[in-house]
This record gives structure tokens, C-alpha cells and sequence, in this order.
């Protein structure tokens, strides 16, 4: 009787069992769906245009390849590279993209064509898409340009890399809004 009990205890168990499992199932799926937070994913290229050049394509700069490696993907630092048109800066910013893909989570390029930078980050193809930030036609470029910024700081992965292409010295009015222990910066 105590095995018979028993057997009949578990046949039912077992077969509450799977009811549970079915609505548990069901429940989390329902869950899931109704409370959990998507899952933000932001794309590696946050611009449109990230312009590379293989290291094999130049002639030397391995020691401001280095150089540059150092200061922004050890120390963290913002680093400028300085000089008249024709030296090379922008090539060495492609090259060291290239270079150090692999380390980095998310890279930003915006080149400055306009006459303050913040318009640029602004009008960068694919930067506000990435992330997820919506233009209404009577925000400030400024507003939208401190949005940006406050996207990327909330990457939560990391290394991510920042190259200002061209910049002028409209730069240093957003120093203090860059993204800091960072990248042209690594951030
Ligand atoms: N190390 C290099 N080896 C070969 N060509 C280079 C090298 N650095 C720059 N160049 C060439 O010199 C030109 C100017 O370089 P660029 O990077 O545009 O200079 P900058 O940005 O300082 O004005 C480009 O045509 C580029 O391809
Ligand atoms: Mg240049």
C-alpha cells in the first residue's frame, strides 16, 4: 500500500509537473515580454563612415603608431595630433583605426567640415541613428550634440574609440563634454 501510495502520489506529481512546466513556461515568456528591459545593442560603427587604411599601405610611423597606442588605449588620454595639412595626420588616424580594430567595442569618426564641431557630431551619418536619439526639427544642434555625448558615455562596454577628424579649435568648447578616461580618445 505505502509503495502503491506512493507510485500514485508521483504519477501525479509527475503529471502536475508538466502543467507547472507549461505554465511556468508561459509565465516567464509573459514576463519577459512585459517587464524585461530589451536589450539596448549598439552598433561597433556608430558612424556611418569610418575610414581605414591598412598599415601596409604607408610608409613607417610605427613609432607614432605605438606612441599613439600607449596614450590612448593605456592612459586613457585625449590625445591631439598637431600640424600643418599634408603631414599625415588624418592617414595615421585610419591606419591606427585598422590597426587596433579588434581592441575596441565601439568607434566613432566624425570629421569637422563645418565651422563648429558640434554641428558635425551632429550631422555625422549614422550617430544619432546608433543611438537611437530622435531629431525633432526645432531641437538646438547643441541640445542634440550633449545627447550624443550622453549616449556614448553610456556605453557599458569598453574600449571605445572617439576620432575627431579636422577639428579645429572649436574642439576645446567641448573638451569638459567628451567622454572622459577616454579616446582621439579611447573612452
Ligand atoms: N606614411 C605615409 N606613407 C605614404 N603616404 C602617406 C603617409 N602619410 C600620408 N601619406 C599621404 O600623404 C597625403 C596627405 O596625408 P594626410 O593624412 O591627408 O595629411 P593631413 O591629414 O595631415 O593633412 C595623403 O595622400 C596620404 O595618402
Ligand atoms: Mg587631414
Amino acid at each position: 500500500m505505502p509503495n502503491q501510495r506512493h507510485s500514485g502520489t508521483g504519477d501525479n506529481v509527475t503529471g502536475d509537473q508538466t502543467k507547472i512546466e507549461r505554465q511556468i513556461i508561459q509565465g516567464s515568456g509573459s514576463t519577459y515580454i512585459e517587464h524585461a528591459a530589451p536589450e539596448q545593442k549598439f552598433p561597433k560603427e556608430l558612424t556611418a563612415r569610418i575610414p581605414k587604411t591598412a598599415p601596409d599601405k604607408i610608409v613607417g610611423r610605427d613609432a607614432e603608431l605605438d606612441d599613439l597606442h600607449h596614450w590612448l588605449f593605456d592612459n586613457k588620454q585625449v590625445v591631439l595630433v598637431n600640424g600643418m595639412g599634408g603631414i599625415s595626420k588624418t592617414t595615421l588616424a585610419q591606419v591606427y583605426t585598422a590597426k587596433y580594430w579588434d581592441e575596441y567595442r565601439h568607434v566613432v569618426w566624425v570629421s569637422q567640415v563645418s565651422q563648429d564641431v558640434i554641428n558635425d557630431f551632429v550631422n555625422t551619418e549614422g550617430l544619432l541613428d546608433s543611438l537611437n536619439i530622435r531629431a525633432s526639427g526645432i531641437q538646438e544642434a547643441k541640445d542634440l550634440f550633449i545627447n550624443i555625448m550622453t549616449g556614448l558615455k553610456k556605453m557599458d562596454d569598453q574600449p571605445n574609440l572617439l576620432i575627431t577628424d579636422n577639428a579645429d579649435v572649436t574642439l576645446g568648447s567641448i573638451y569638459d563634454y567628451l567622454p572622459q578616461t577616454s579616446c582621439g580618445i579611447s573612452w
